[in-house]
């Protein structure tokens, strides 16, 4: 089964790119670019990452990434995820970036951009996997912040398929950035936004009534609002969902006590992703295969969730069906040993 779910092909639809930087680049680019770290060696920077909820981890994940400062940093650590993403049978990976992190250190807008762009080039050249880019606002910087962010990504619209929202999520509801959605959907931005995984139902039905967002990212608190489970079903928003991630930052105490088999059986469009695998400790393989174990997940439950990637991403119909089409044919478990 583990075979099946490294080969079954997937979609990759809430990743942090700043969130992949392992320790090990970390200690590279810091001294590339005489960076200076809080942790003396790579073990001690893991043992660092023990979180008791989002906010000691955005403390950590904004330290480490200072590292990154040239163009070729950005390369660097998009095409490592995307090596890596590759191995885990991802075919297609919708990729969040912070312009903001960067560009409030002196980093520019465009090395940003370039270094990850030439790096999704780069790798779709080398081993096919497609990917799309989301630039996320900061919801605790302010709304005239994230104008500016997006007055800068203007010149850059074709390599930037939609806005997203992250950070601190609590006391920083979608209702702030109402304007700023609106701006960005007229420039022709999709959207999506984080909702839902520390903060409330109603910052779900704002995400989606004031910023007309596409799918809502990680969305596991909607169980709270029966009413808010059969919208989302009706409308088939998709919920991009990161088992790991969820536990590590304490939104369940454990992976047995994590819901996406509850939103599963609600008939929700749940995707499963990796969030900052870096700091986690998984991919999205590793996500898969540890919440079949914990969940008891069947074969058509990893099947279905392989299927929701690819229906819930920003490909158009006809790349959608080609790998809906590929999962049906996919032999799962009759030829798992020779994988
Ligand atoms: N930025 C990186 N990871 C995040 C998460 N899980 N929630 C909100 N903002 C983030
Ligand atoms: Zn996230």
């Amino acid at each position: 089964m583990d075979n099946m779910i490294r080969s079954l092909p997937k979609a990759e639809l809430h990743i942090h790119i700043e969130g992949s930087l392992e320790p090990e680049m970390m200690f590279a680019l810091a001294e590339r670019n005489g960076v200076r770290l809080p942790y003396r060696s790579v073990e001690e920077a893991r043992a660092a990452y023990a979180f008791s909820d989002l906010q000691s981890f955005l403390d950590l994940y904004y330290e480490g990434a200072r590292v990154l400062m040239e163009e070729a940093d950005f390369f660097d650590l998009t095409a490592a995820y995307l090596k890596r993403a590759h191995s885990d049978g991802v075919r297609h990976a919708e990729i969040f970036f912070d312009p903001q992190t960067h560009t409030d250190r002196g980093v520019p807008f465009a090395a940003v951009v370039s270094g990850i762009h030439a790096a999704q080039a780069a790798a779709a050249e080398e081993s096919g996997i497609s990917s799309k880019l989301i630039m996320c606002f900061l919801r605790d910087l302010s709304v005239d912040s994230a104008l500016q962010t997006l007055q800068q990504a203007l010149p850059y619209r074709e390599w930037i398929v939609a806005v997203g929202l992250d950070s601190a999520e609590v006391g920083h509801p979608p209702e702030k950035f109402a304007a700023v959605f609106e701006a960005a959907l007229k420039k022709g931005f999709l959207s999506v936004a984080h909702a839902g995984e520390e903060g409330p139902p109603e910052y779900i039905r704002q995400a989606l009534d004031l910023l007309h967002v596409s799918r809502i990212d990680h969305g596991v608190r909607c169980l709270e609002d029966p009413e808010l489970v059969d919208r989302l079903r009706a409308e088939r928003v998709p919920l991009t969902v990161c088992p790991l991630s969820n536990v590590k930052l304490r939104v369940f105490k454990t992976l047995a006590e994590h819901n996406l088999k509850r939103l599963l059986d609600a008939g929700l469009c749940v995707t499963v992703n990796s969030d900052d695998p870096a700091y986690f400790g998984g991919y999205v393989a590793e996500n898969l295969r540890a919440i079949r174990k914990t969940l008891h997940l069947t074969e058509d439950d990893i099947r279905a969730l392989a299927r929701n990637s690819f229906e819930a991403s920003f490909l158009s119909e006809e790349e959608k069906q080609r790998y809906v089409d590929e999962i049906e044919r996919f032999e799962g478990s009759r030829d798992c040993g020779s994988r």
